[in-house]
């Protein structure tokens, strides 16, 4: 391999355990992962991107070798103005699949990017975002599923607690 750098892209609305599960063992395979936070207007992101930016590098601020980045656009553009690297995806279950190989079919056939998967630990294989926001939209409690630093966050966006 000549490109030790991964790309961890995703939207991170809340960034949750399973990202930050993926981010750490992703380190062990690569010497830098950059935590690729897209913009995504189109997804009425719960936090605005600033906010996402903010808290991936609070709770990635311990993990040496890994930097948070933003980008807008095609992520193979982002991919090559930093120069290269190779796109990191989590699979959680056969329903990410289907998806997440037509992203990958295509990133391939616009740049040559290549994608690898990790496979979700099952401990988090449940987990999405999503799912993490309409729980604690609710009053759930998804303690251990998502980092301190989120937890306190999801508190005051829905229910004005700190
Ligand atoms: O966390 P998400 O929302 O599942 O991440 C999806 C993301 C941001 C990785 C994907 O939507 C993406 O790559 N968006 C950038 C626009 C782009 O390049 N689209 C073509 C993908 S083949």
């Amino acid at each position: 391999m000549t490109d030790r750098t991964a790309i961890y892209p995703g939207t991170f609305d809340p960034i949750t355990n399973g990202h930050l599960d993926i981010i750490d063992r992703a380190r062990a395979q690569f010497d830098a992962v950059v935590v690729a936070v897209s913009q995504h207007p189109s997804k009425n992101p719960l936090f605005p991107l600033e906010e996402r930016i903010a808290v991936a590098k609070e709770t990635t601020a311990g993990l040496g070798g890994v930097l948070v980045e933003s980008f807008d656009g095609l992520l193979v553009d982002f991919v090559r103005a930093r120069g290269g690297g190779v796109l990191i995806k989590g699979l959680r279950a056969v329903t990410d699949f289907d998806y997440e190989l037509q992203m990958a079919q295509m990133n391939y056939r616009l740049a040559g990017v290549e994608t690898m998967f990790l496979v979700a630990n099952p401990e988090y294989s449940f987990l999405s975002s999503s799912l993490v926001k309409e729980v604690a939209r609710f009053g759930g409690d998804v303690t251990g599923m998502v980092p301190a630093e989120v937890l306190s966050r999801l508190r005051e966006r829905f229910h004005g607690e700190g």
